[in-house]
């Protein structure tokens, strides 16, 4: 499969060769992210050059859509996972037997009927990226990645991390029967996430920074010690967090939604996503792609900002500041694709206040779906794009849930006991917060007791 993969600099379109790659993923001459490219895909290549070592071999349209869908029915690991079922979009490996599974993808799209009453918007869908293995949507990118980590035979893959990267790549390691380093910020990651990469035995360093600190290190990390890094500036992770792209397209029946809104944070899913729908476009797997539109916490919004000041030209750092910890994230690395993917599909940026994002995340859990918060930002986006008139209430949208909630209990806990957000932040939403909160209520052993409540509540 290897051989038709190319890498090319998305900053200043020059391809490396594989081997030439640098070790923080970066290129030499202009600092910018690669992007894995399929030079028999375009149409350029439709009549190869005589010696080229690309043919263009890709069966048609109908073909894949019906291959991946029997697929679906196979016993084979590869075939029941979400991820590779698509592997004739994925050819990176050069040796299938180096696949690393846990049977990723294949996730839920679900309708949330309550909140659509509420906005009026009828066709409203959660695509829910927590349903994966170890409860978030980096377990479609970490199969890619870490099968590549496992074909170059590396021992050691290493990653910075929120949280949600580090269990993810914890567990596909322990698969693997390959040893994984985490650095995560002391203090802010979510319990979940931080049991989970010990569970899968990391080897877990809590540093005495945030998200972007940690980044900081690793990159030195990697240049002194054979250590793969896993982390979304590699190009690999990109081209398995594009299979929820085909995914979606697929539960439509191979028509796109109009929108998908998409949570951010480093920047790189909502850029997966977009090359998803792109190259479903180039193939002629579907005729247009969604909008896609970005949304960041108001205290971690360096895109926002951005788009704000300079239309995504230039991005000034943030230090970061928000209870909804996967998204804590100051000065993202994936920032310049995800402005492309967002001018391309003709989408938009939006920020979510910390009571916008636990109302929202009360009110997704209310559909019995639930999310971890930075999840949540995603409806806060589809009510401030719909009050904006820049979603019309008939149009098709699709809210991509990216983690588990049971990924950050203590954050529901905490909401529903009313100990997570102040007066002040709080402010106008007091009323719909009132109505979403569902405190314990503490009595005795007594049916009495409980029978006088279930009628109070039934009033
Ligand atoms: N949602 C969740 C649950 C996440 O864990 C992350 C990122 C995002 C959204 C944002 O995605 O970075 O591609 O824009 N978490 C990373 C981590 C940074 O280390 O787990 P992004």
């Amino acid at each position: 499969m290897q051989d038709v993969h190319q890498l090319r600099c998305t900053g200043c379109a020059s391809v490396i060769a594989l081997e030439a790659l640098k070790e923080n993923f970066r290129c030499p001459d202009c600092g910018d992210l690669y992007e894995v490219e399929y030079p028999a895909w375009s149409a350029k290549a439709a009549a190869p050059p005589a010696n080229a070592r690309v043919k263009r071999n890709l069966p048609n349209p109908s073909a894949l859509r019906w291959l991946w869908k029997e697929r679906r029915t196979s016993t084979e690991l590869k075939d029941q996972s979400g991820v590779w079922r698509f592997r004739d979009l994925l050819p990176i490996l050069a040796d299938e037997a180096n696949i690393v599974s846990l049977r990723e993808g294949n996730t839920p799209l679900y309708a949330l009927p309550r909140i659509a009453s509420a906005t009026g918007v009828e066709r409203l869908y959660a695509k829910h990226q927590g349903m994966n293995p170890t409860g978030s949507f980096k377990d479609t990118g970490m199969t890619t990645a870490l099968s590549v980590a496992k074909e170059r035979g590396f021992g050691w893959v290493a990653c910075a991390s929120t949280g949600n990267t580090s269990a993810a790549m914890a567990a596909y390691a322990a698969r693997a029967g390959m040893r994984s380093l985490v650095l995560i910020p002391d203090g802010k990651i979510a319990w979940g996430k931080l049991s989970q990469a010990l569970d899968y035995g990391a080897l877990t360093c809590q540093l005495r920074t945030d998200f972007d600190g940690c980044v900081r290190v690793l990159s030195e990390v990697v240049r002194r010690a054979p250590v793969y890094l896993l982390n979304s500036v590699n190009p690999y992770r990109i081209e398995g967090q594009k299979t929820p792209a085909l995914e979606i397209a697929e539960q439509f029946e191979w028509e796109a939604p109009d929108h998908l809104i998409v949570p951010g944070g480093n920047l790189a899913n909502s850029s997966a996503l977009g090359k998803g729908f792109l190259e479903m476009k180039q193939l002629g797997l579907i005729k247009k792609a969604p909008r896609v539109s970005i949304i960041q916490a108001e205290g971690a919004n360096p895109l926002y900002r951005s788009m704000q000041a300079s239309g995504g030209r230039e991005l000034t750092p943030v230090e970061a500041h928000t209870r909804a910890s996967a998204i804590r994230i100051g000065n993202p690395a994936s920032w310049r694709k995800a402005v492309r993917v967002v001018e391309a599909s003709g989408g938009w940026v939006e920020q979510a206040t910390e009571a916008e994002i636990a109302l929202a995340k009360a009110e997704i859990g209310a559909e019995g779906i639930g999310c971890e918060p930075a999840s949540a930002v995603t409806l806060v986006g589809l009510k401030k794009l719909l009050a904006a008139g820049k979603i019309a209430a008939s149009e098709s949208v699709v809210l991509l849930l990216t983690g588990h909630t049971l990924k950050d209990s203590d954050y529901t806990i905490q909401y529903h006991r009313g100990d997570l957000l102040s007066e002040e932040e709080i402010g106008p939403l007091r009323p719909e917060i009132e109505i979403t909160r569902r405190n314990t209520i503490e009595l005795d052993a007594d049916a009495e007791q409980v029978l006088r409540t279930l009628d109070g509540a039934a009033q």
